[in-house]
């Protein structure tokens, strides 16, 4: 289900890297060290190209997302690897949303998956939780919703002013992500999956979410479905955070619950995210954002980055590459070879090549 399966006639796999602002350079920098060194013995190999799509080539020739960039990736590409955008220089960050959610947008990349995965339980700020009572993804609507960038302002600056943004809800990107949510617990064998939405406050668009989401549960009656108002919800997952395999939600919704889950998980450094379209090019990156006050401090964790890159190479069908990634981040994170912010002395650089070596010497 998520796999582009089609390896191309050479054996080698197309990526797209969008290293963007700040310390998304870095961390992207790492993990493609981190790429090349876990496909170095393997039959496929990983072609990398690199934009300058970010801060810079804004401010010097006002280029945000080129009008091509969107068919063009998805002609040349099989996978995208993205740090982060945004930079202090460009105070309205115009050019990181074109980029980024003009990405989302025009590659109709739906499903944005955020996997929460404590891997050791030092790390986790709950008390008396361990690493089997956190261990759940969250699959957010990546597409519409409050994100969609509808709306207007009139009067503004006034007292009279008004701010208007519209909440976007169709019957077929609704459907889709809660059918994706039901197949990617069906795939994975997570065996629940609960619809997270406010259709008691919101009562068009989210009745919209509750009524798609009691017709599709019943096409998968082997998997328990449960409904959760947001407010519940995340009461919930921080009281009992073993009760979720699988959480389906809205866009807005969505992008604030999986930083929650990046919390319980150890940090915002150690979280990957996938933005997939199943079966069509796809764009991954770390959770966290372009971290201006860190930037060019060799400070940043890559972890998330190279998590990120693993959920890449699930997506082109090289899993034991993947699982070799992930075995080695746990190595690091339960030998302390890690950046200052899951408790150990490396920087970004170093992170990376320590994971580099272990891949080398571990590649499976
Ligand atoms: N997907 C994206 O490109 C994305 C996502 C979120 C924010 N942003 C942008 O990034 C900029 C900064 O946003 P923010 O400060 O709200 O969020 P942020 O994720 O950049 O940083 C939040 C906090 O976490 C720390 N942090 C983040 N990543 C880290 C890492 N890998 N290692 C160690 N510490 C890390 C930062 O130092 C900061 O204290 C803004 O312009 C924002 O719009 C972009």
């Amino acid at each position: 289900m998520s796999s582009k399966s089609s390896a191309n006639v050479s054996g080698s796999k197309r990526i797209a890297v969008i290293p963007g602002d700040g310390i998304g350079t870095e961390v992207t920098r790492e993990a493609v060290k981190v790429l090349k060194a876990v496909t170095s013995g393997s039959r496929t190999k990983l072609d990398f190209t690199e934009f300058d799509w970010g801060a810079e080539r804004y401010l010097r020739d006002g280029t945000t997302l080129p009008p091509d960039a969107a068919p063009m990736l998805r002609r040349d590409f099989d996978a995208v690897l993205f740090g982060a955008v945004g930079d202090p220089r460009v105070p309205s960050n115009i050019h990181a949303a074109d980029i980024l959610l003009g990405l989302r947008a025009k590659l109709d990349l739906y499903v944005n998956l955020r996997p929460v995965e404590l891997i050791d339980a030092a790390l986790t700020p709950l008390r008396d939780r361990g690493t089997s009572d956190i261990n759940f993804v969250v699959l957010r609507e990546n597409t519409e919703g409050l994100y969609v960038g509808m709306g207007g302002q009139f009067q503004r600056g006034t007292p009279h002013e008004v701010a208007v943004q519209e909440d976007i809800n169709t019957r077929k990107g609704v459907e889709r992500i809660i059918r994706y949510a039901f197949e990617y617990a069906r795939e994975h064998q997570l065996g629940r999956v609960c619809m997270s939405d406010k259709s008691n406050a919101l009562t068009y668009g989210h009745e919209l979410w509750l009524r798609v989401f009691s017709q599709v549960k019943d096409e998968y009656p082997g998997i328990e479905s449960r409904h959760l108002y947001i407010d519940t919800l995340v009461m919930e997952v921080v009281r009992d955070p073993g009760q979720f395999r699988v959480i389906v939600t809205c866009n807005l919704f969505g992008d604030i619950l999986s930083d929650l889950g990046a919390q319980l998980a150890g940090g915002l450094g150690l979280a990957p995210s996938g933005n997939i379209h199943p079966g069509r090019v796809s764009l991954f990156e770390p959770v966290h954002g372009s971290a201006p006050t860190i930037a060019g401090k060799n400070l940043a964790n890559p972890c998330g980055a190279v998590l990120a890159s693993a959920m890449m190479l699930d997506h082109l069908d090289l899993r034991p590459q993947a699982e070799a990634l992930r075995k080695a981040i746990r190595a690091a994170v339960h030998e302390k070879h890690t950046t200052v912010d899951l408790g150990g002395t490396l920087g970004t650089r170093e992170a990376g090549d320590w994971l580099a070596e272990y891949v080398t010497k571990n590649p499976r």
